[in-house]
């Protein structure tokens, strides 16, 4: 197998630890370079089966520091790079827009010069590959699914700031011959998910018998994939993707809020032992989020045909082991929820 330095940013985060993982076991002649700030969602503790893997290296340090770049390229001869670090909660991003601006657009720009003025125009098996979302679409109307051309059209600070992102990327594909790679993915649910997004919040409010914020009639439509299916689709695009393409990853399979969050009751209801019906009485219905999109659905079929790629996990048999996970690491739940998460809940969901 050829040997291969990839920087993979934002490792220790969800989704980055999960492709983490899969590059180290399954391509150990790579060299895997973990970067990654260790904001609120960074963690070491999502890798501890990985960080003794002698093709394994952490390198703490933030994507706004250039300097740093250069050295993290030069120091490992870096030649592929996998760029998920980012700021990644919508509700976040309506408090503090700047931070989305500077992490996800200045962050991505920088990188992207650090691999241009690394690899000096010489581009021959180098690639660029950023992880962008399903977002930057905006919200689809009933019956339509978003393909690769459907125009951007992103609605919140969050997707502003990752639209952004990604035409920084197609710039640098199309001024400077950068190899470059883009895909947009779709909500993921799984293990090592922070509990600020809808399914880890619920399943830890359900444990702890507190209640569950629907926002606005929960009637919002997403079409959910198992994290571990959008790692395996990044592997498929890195090794077999074209140059200057984008690709979106989705699981087809919607659900409106709602029917997902009284689906997930009857599950936990079951795991716990508890009588049907008692979680479900935890619901309350709070203020929307302002600009709410209403509805996202990926049209994958470019992925499926190009790299025969498809998701292996169905959402029924996602879920229960998403739920038997928290259940098994409520160590790990207990320390992300401690200390800033407190404030931040606190902040968030002062009416419910
Ligand atoms: P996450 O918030 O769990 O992780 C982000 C990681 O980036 C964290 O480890 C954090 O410490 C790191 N990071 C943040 N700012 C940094 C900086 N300035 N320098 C270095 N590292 C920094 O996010 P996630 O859910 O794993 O998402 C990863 C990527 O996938 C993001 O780019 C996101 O936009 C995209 N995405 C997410 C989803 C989803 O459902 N979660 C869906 C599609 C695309
Ligand atoms: P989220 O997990 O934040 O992902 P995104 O906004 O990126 O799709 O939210 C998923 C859906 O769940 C979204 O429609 C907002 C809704 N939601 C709630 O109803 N209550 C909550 O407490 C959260 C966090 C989200």
């Amino acid at each position: 197998m050829t040997k291969r330095n990839i920087l993979i940013t934002g490792g220790a985060g969800f989704i980055g630890s999960h492709v983490v993982r899969l590059f180290v076991n399954k391509y150990p002649s790579y060299l895997i370079v973990n970067l990654d700030k260790l904001t609120y969602a960074g963690n070491l503790e999502n890798l501890k089966d990985v960080e003794n893997k002698s093709n394994y290296h952490f390198a703490k340090g933030d994507i706004l520091d250039v300097e740093f770049l250069y050295e993290v390229f030069k120091k490992h001869d870096i030649d592929g790079v996998i760029h998920l670090a980012a700021e990644s909660h919508v509700d976040r991003s309506l408090h503090n827009p700047v931070e989305f601006a500077s992490t996800n657009i200045i962050g991505t720009l920088n990188l992207l010069s650090a691999a241009q003025a690394s690899w000096h125009s010489n581009y021959q098996g180098k690639v660029f590959y950023h992880i962008s979302t399903d977002e930057v679409y905006g919200s689809a109307e009933h019956g339509i699914f978003f393909t690769e051309q459907t125009p951007i059209d992103p609605r919140s600070p969050y997707s502003a700031s990752k639209a952004s992102s990604d035409h920084f990327v197609n710039a640098y594909n199309n001024s400077y011959g950068l190899p470059t790679l883009i895909s947009r993915c779709s909500n993921n649910y799984g293990p090592y998910h922070f509990p600020e997004k809808l399914i880890p919040l619920m399943i830890n409010n359900i444990l702890n018998s507190k209640s569950l914020p629907v926002y606005g009639k929960g009637e919002n439509v997403r079409d959910w994939l198992f994290v571990e299916d959008h790692a395996r689709a990044i592997d498929a695009i890195f090794h077999g993707g074209t140059s200057g393409q984008v690709y979106n990853i989705g699981g087809n399979n919607e659900w409106r809020n709602i029917d997902l969050v009284n689906f997930l009751c009857h599950t936990m209801d079951h795991k716990l032992g508890r009588e049907e019906g008692t979680s479900a009485r935890l619901i309350t219905y709070v203020k929307d989020r302002p600009g709410h999109d209403l509805r996202y659905a990926i049209d994958a079929s470019k992925l499926i045909s190009e790299t025969g790629w498809r998701p292996q996990v169905s959402f029924e048999v996602g879920l229960e082991m998403t739920v038997e996970w928290y259940l098994a690491n409520q160590e790990w739940l207990r320390h992300v929820t401690s200390g800033e998460y407190l404030q931040y809940y606190a902040k968030m969901y002062q009416s419910s």
